[in-house]
Parts: structure tokens; sequence; C-alpha cells
């Protein structure tokens, strides 16, 4: 994920890019540059390594001024953060590029452009960009029609923003797969990825729809369609005020959290998807050659992040078919484990600073050369992350609460797409079944905003635990895994001793603590596993629980003396209802812990980055 902002203004419009850009650094900080227009109609480019601080610096020796510009933060997929690599992208002093997303195909690109003498200066997929547009302006004159023109060569996801000294006054942009809004102003036009970026210059946002190519100047605002046909587009009056890791409206951090999971789980799809396929390309330029030969996948995590772990477990053998095991870190790391050739280690951390995931990490390299390591985190920053072979960021956004919420479904969202990408190069998978689970994916932040609409029911289940010590979470196949998050954040946030256990496991044991004073929470999607879970459940009611049933619409659970059921949603999948089914656990621990009264960001004797033993 990358941040693009430009405009065209009335003045200099370098402190706008600057401002923009400070804004815009959640979406990655590892470079940063911009490119104006100058009044004699040069392009006029400044870059830096690291965060905008570094660019603001670098510009305030160098007087940078023009009308015209475009600018960007980068967080590298192609090509290490370097000032080589750092957007904006020029090429022949003509075209002018900033790019957030994925171009699956700049290696044949690339081959076809150098082979007409076009010269790369850096390892990104962005360059062909710039010089497909170069050589289709040549052809059509304008940079409206050569960027309609070049971008019908690109496979992937992309947002452009692109000027030139050969059509100065415009910019032209393009959306596909990546965000991009228009900001219309009193004294310009402005374009960025997100509108706290413009937000103290307008109130008034055009927001693309997917294929649509603008042509904006100081004073218009042209839009196509993707069939090229002009359209017109709602301008909508932004409500934003300010932008803080403020708790807003919110009482607790961990509420916002729970409620800004349709953003991050749309912010880690960002550019990783098209509208039926996954992006390899979004693991990196190495993971299909790494995929292609993975023969086990071993997983290592703690807490949340092992849960996470454990539901891909599932994905990753059912869709791969790849032999996957999971195990908690601090147990890993000691036990001298055999680490066969080919493995794929995956660590999977918000923090990426767990220092028994960090350490099974390094011990494992040590054990075995041969090994492929992915790290799945939150943090751009951490050790896991410059330690690892190949890494994907979950765009969760900073996660003050101490108990994960949104990282763990931002997790679950990255597991999905990698299970996806290691079954199409185990080739595993058809192009109709990738194309049915990513169509599940492009649904979910609307599902989760469904499923958070339910918070009222939710608050009076959660009275149910008033005067309760112990709980018991079930669930069956990957429901396990979130029936054991579910007990997680019950027991960390409440301090009510909570357990989960596979539904068919209870008779086995853990039947005997059932009373009328343990509440039996379960998770019914409707699965081929339902018919089973139902047996379960009738096994438990007859042991006298109070039960609190979150089931899939047409799960139709039978009602029972002291159970309550709470449909959730309808037509979930294999991959959606792990996700979803999260939700209502995450809102009964929050106001159980309300309800108790315990301190709810900061739960005692706990802390949100593990550092040590
Ligand atoms: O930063 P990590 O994901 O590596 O942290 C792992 C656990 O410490 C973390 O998930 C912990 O269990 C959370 N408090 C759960 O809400």
């Amino acid at each position: 994920m990358c941040g693009i902002i430009g405009g065209i203004y009335q003045n200099n419009i370098t402190p706008i890019l600057i401002d923009g850009l400070k804004y815009l650094e959640y979406r990655g900080y590892d470079s940063a540059g911009l490119v104006v227009l100058t009044n004699d109609n040069v392009l006029q480019r400044v870059r830096a390594i690291g965060k905008v601080v570094n660019l603001e610096n670098n510009i305030n020796s160098e007087i940078i001024n023009g009308t015209i510009g475009i600018a960007h933060t980068r967080w590298a997929t192609h090509g290490k953060p370097s000032t080589k690599n750092a957007h904006p992208h020029i090429c022949n002093d003509s075209i002018g590029v900033v790019h957030n997303g994925i171009i699956e195909n700049f290696l044949e690109l690339k081959a076809q452009q150098q082979a007409q003498n076009y010269i790369f200066t850096s390892d990104t997929d962005t360059e062909v960009i710039g010089h497909a547009i170069h050589q289709a302006l040549k052809k059509y004159g304008t940079l409206l029609k050569a960027v309609q023109s070049a971008i019908t060569t690109f496979q992937g996801a992309y947002s452009l923003g692109v000027i030139s000294p050969q059509n100065p006054g415009h910019i032209v942009i393009a959306r596909s797969g990546s965000p991009l809004i228009i900001g219309l102003g009193d004294n310009g036009n402005f374009i960025a990825s997100d509108q706290v970026a413009l937000i103290s210059i307008t109130k008034q946002f055009i927001f693309l729809e997917e294929g649509d190519v603008a042509d904006i100047t100081k004073d218009s605002v042209i839009i196509f369609d993707k069939n090229n046909i002009k359209v017109e587009r709602e301008i909508k009056i932004s409500k934003l005020k300010n932008w803080q890791t403020s708790k807003g409206n919110y009482a607790h951090y961990m509420q916002k959290e729970i409620f800004e999971q349709p953003q991050a789980i749309s912010d880690t799809l960002e550019s990783r998807i098209t509208k039926d396929k996954v992006l390899t390309l979004a693991f990196g330029h190495k993971a299909e050659i790494i995929f292609k030969k993975i023969k086990h996948v071993q997983i290592i995590a703690c807490g949340t992040s092992y849960n996470a772990g454990l539901v891909a477990k599932y994905w990753i053998e059912d869709i791969a078919k790849i032999p996957t095991h999971i195990e908690v870190s601090s147990e890993y790391r000691y036990r001298n484990p055999i680490v066969l050739d080919n493995t794929l280690f995956i660590t999977i951390s918000q923090s990426g600073e767990t220092a028994d995931t960090l350490e099974a990490l390094r011990v494992v390299k040590k054990i075995n050369k041969n090994i492929h390591s992915l790290t799945i985190c939150n943090n751009s920053e951490s050790s896991l992350i410059r330690e690892s072979e190949l890494i994907f960021l979950t765009h969760a956004g900073p996660e003050i609460s101490v108990a994960s919420t949104k990282a763990f479904t931002t997790q679950l969202v990255s597991l999905a797409l990698l299970s996806v990408t290691l079954g199409k190069c185990q080739q595993q998978i058809s192009q109709t079944q990738e194309k049915v689970i990513v169509n599940g994916l492009n649904h979910l932040p609307s599902l989760v905003a469904k499923a958070l609409e339910q918070e009222d029911q939710i608050i009076e289940l959660a009275n149910t635990f008033k005067d309760k010590f112990n709980a018991l979470f079930i669930g069956r196949g990957s429901m396990h895994a979130i029936a054991m998050e579910g007990a997680l954040k019950l027991k960390e946030l409440s301090y009510i001793h909570a357990e989960a256990y596979p539904a068919g496991e209870l008779k086995h044991g853990p039947i005997a603590l059932i009373d009328k004073n343990t509440p039996v929470i379960a998770v019914a999607p409707n699965d081929e596993l339902l018919d089973k879970l139902k047996s379960n459940l009738q096994e438990v009611k007859s042991r006298g629980s109070q039960m609190i049933v979150f089931e899939e619409e047409s799960s139709k659970v039978t009602p029972m003396q002291d159970m309550n059921i709470l449909s959730i949603t309808n037509n979930l999948g294999r991959i959606t209802a792990p996700i979803i089914f999260t939700i209502p656990l995450q809102l009964l621990s929050y106001h159980v812990a309300l309800i108790k009264g315990t301190n709810v960001d900061q739960p005692r004797n706990l802390a949100k980055s593990v550092t040590v033993e």
C-alpha cells in the first residue's frame, strides 16, 4: 500500500503535497518523493529515503516550485527502499508518474520496452507505466488518450497519477483495484489515495469507480468509465473532521478498532485482488517461484495470531493441499523440531516484535537453510519484517487496545489470500474456485459492517455473564479456532475463565464442567459439520447449561429452553464464515468487560507487544 497525492493549484503546489503526504504515511513510509511541473515547463523531482520529513528537508534546500505536481509515499513491493526506487518515476523527461498497486505483467512489458531502447533506472514495476504512457503519447498526442491506451496493457491493480510537459495544465489519473479520489477546491483540483490527505483544503470529493480515468485541470474534472465513455460521478461532502489516533466518539480503543474492521479489511485487500483473482505478486516478486516448490507449511505464532494460524491450517490443507502444521512459538523454539526442505515457515504477528516468534524464526533458519520464510505482520518497521524472506503486511492500521481485534481479522484475510495463492502455484485450485473465494472476499467489508449492526442484541446477551466465572466456547472445523479466539478475548478482557473445545471433543471430558453456571457459546455456520454440531448442542443442553448460539440464518438451530440464538448473516463460505463469526464474539467480550468494570484497553498483567520471553 502506498499513498498518492497531487493537484493543480493557483499557487505553488509543493506545500500541499508535503502536507498531504504526512497524512498518508500510514500507507507506507520507506521513501517519499514529488515532482512538479515548473513555470518553465520542466519536470522537477525530489526523492528521499525514509519518512516524509526527510523529503521535506531536502526540498527546503532546493526550492521546488510549480502549480502542478504529484507526490508519493512508498511501501516497497518491487525493489528495496532506496532513492532510485522511490516515486515519482520519470520517463524521458516527459512523463512523471506515481503509482499505488502492482503491475503483474511488468516483466513482460519491461522486456518489450527494453527491446525498444527504453532505459530502466529502478527495480520497480512502475517504470513500465511511464514508458507505456510515453509511447502512447507519441501516437495519440494527449495525456488522456495516452493513459487510456496504456492501461489496456496493464494487468494487476493500480491507481495512477500522471503529468507531462507535453500536455501541461493536466493531471490524468486512473483507478483499477486501488483507491483514488478527486478533491474539488475553489482554487484548484486535487487527487489523493485517501480524503484525509486533502481535508484541510476541501470537503468536496469524487470517489472514482473501478476502471475510471479522469482528466483534471485547475478548473475542470472530466471522468471516463472503463469503456472510455464520459460519465458524471456524484460529488460527496465529507464529514471527516480530524485524523488522529484518538478514540473519536468511541468509549474505548477496543470498541473503535472493532468498528474499524470493514475499513481495515478493505485496506488489506486493496491492490491485492481484482474482482476475480488474487495477485500472486502481492507476496513479493520471489513468491511464485517459492510457492511452486513448497511441500510443507509450518506456522508459528502466539495468542490471537496463533488462532489466526489455526484457521489457516484448515484453509491451506483444504485449498492448496499442502500438509500444514501450527505450533505456539514458545514451544517450537525450544524443542529441536525436524524441519524438512521446502518448508514454508510462516510467522504471524501483529507487532512483529514478539520475542518467542522472532526467536523461533531465527532458530529454524539455523536448523535448515533450505526453508523459506514468510511473515504476516501489521508493523512494517518490525524485526520480523526485516528478518523474513517474504513479507505480507496486514493493513489494519495502528491497534492500540491490548486485545487484538482488527489485527486478527486482517490476519485471516491475509491468510485467505495466501491459501488461494498457494493453491494456484500448486495447481490445486481452478479459476472458477478462485473467483468464488475472491467474490466472497470482496463482499467481506459489507458483511462485517452488517454483523456489527447487532451490537444491541449482543449487549443484552452480555448480561448473562454478570455473575459468571466460567464459560465454554465450542465450534467445529475451522470454527474451533474462532471459539478459541472468543475464549481468549473473554478471559483477557473480563477475567472470566473461558475454555474452547472442538464441539466433538466435549464428551471426552470437558462436558463434566457444564452446569447452569457455565454458559456455553457456540458458533454455527451452515457448513458440512452443522448436523454434527447440532447433536453436540443437544448433549450440552441436556446438562442444563445456559447457551448462546451464533448461527448463520440458514443453520436453523432448534430453539431450546435457556438458549439464546442470534442469527448473524447468510451465504457464508469456508473463508468468510470464520471472519464474520469473530465479530459477535469480540463484541460479546467487550460488553462483558464493561459489565465487569475491567480496564478494557489495558487488561491487567498484559502488554501489547511481548518482547520478552
Ligand atoms: O504481536 P503478536 O501478534 O505477535 O502478539 C501475540 C500475542 O501476544 C497477542 O495476540 C495477544 O494474545 C493479544 N493480547 C490477544 O488479544
